[in-house]
């Protein structure tokens, strides 16, 4: 079975420098007005008197390991965050839905990495003056961020704020991420969690356990 790495190492050579999402020069994100900012879904409990935001993007449908499913692997962890800190949540959606078969997604989202595409994305972005710090969840996708994950940081202002990255791949790890996310966004970035999307997927109490670990090694336990 082909690996990911390797299939990444020869997608990179076919890729041109500006294509890197990783701080190039944002597009235009279409020219929409701002839409009103929106209150993000509320929960009771906060972690240790901060304020906590989970910002996640996540696939569903066909995927690499784990077949078609119901949820994706990283709104898995997503959920096991916001549960365990009690922090707000916001899902970054795609205007346009990726195609729900495997390949056809990784080659529209091969051109929008090559294009440096900012996808649209729909709803009220969260104000996020109010938090203390922002758990930015998504899946690696061709060495990088989705480039929907751009978008948001183009319409949300995430400099100073703290942030900590989540990431689930399966075989690149975090791919220097978060120096990407530190471009983008002049936030403080705090240590990332990455892991395989099929543990998420699949093997949930390993999955919980190294969340756990985490948010504890950070000091985010409520
Ligand atoms: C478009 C696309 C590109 C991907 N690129 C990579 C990659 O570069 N490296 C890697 O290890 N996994 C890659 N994967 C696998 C995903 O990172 C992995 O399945 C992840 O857990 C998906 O999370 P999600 O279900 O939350 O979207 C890719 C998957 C897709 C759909």
């Amino acid at each position: 079975m082909k690996k990911w790495f390797a299939l990444l190492s020869l997608a990179l050579c076919a890729l041109t420098l500006s294509a890197c999402g990783g701080g190039a020069g944002a597009k235009g994100s279409g020219g929409s007005p701002a839409p009103k900012a929106e209150t993000p879904a509320k929960k009771e409990a906060a972690p240790a008197g901060k304020r906590a935001l989970v910002v996640y993007f996540s696939r569903a449908d066909e995927n690499y390991n784990v077949g078609y499913i119901e949820k994706g692997n990283t709104k898995i962890l997503a959920e096991m965050i916001a549960e365990a800190t009690g922090a707000d949540t916001f899902e970054i959606k795609p205007a346009k839905p990726y195609p729900k078969e495997y390949t056809p997604a990784t080659e529209v989202a091969k051109k929008e990495k090559n294009d440096n595409a900012r996808p649209e994305i729909v709803g009220a972005m969260p104000d996020v003056s109010g938090y203390d710090v922002i758990f930015l969840g998504y899946p690696i996708w061709w060495g990088d961020l989705p480039m929907p994950c751009y978008t948001f940081f183009d319409k949300v202002k995430l400099a100073g704020k703290t942030v900590a990255p989540f990431c689930t791949h399966e075989g690149s790890g975090l791919s220097g991420t978060d120096g990407y996310i530190a471009k983008a966004t002049g936030a403080k970035v705090a240590e990332a969690l990455e892991m395989k999307g099929t543990t998420a997927q699949k093997s949930r109490d390993e999955a919980k356990k190294e969340v756990l670990a985490w948010l504890q090694k950070l000091g985010y336990l409520k």
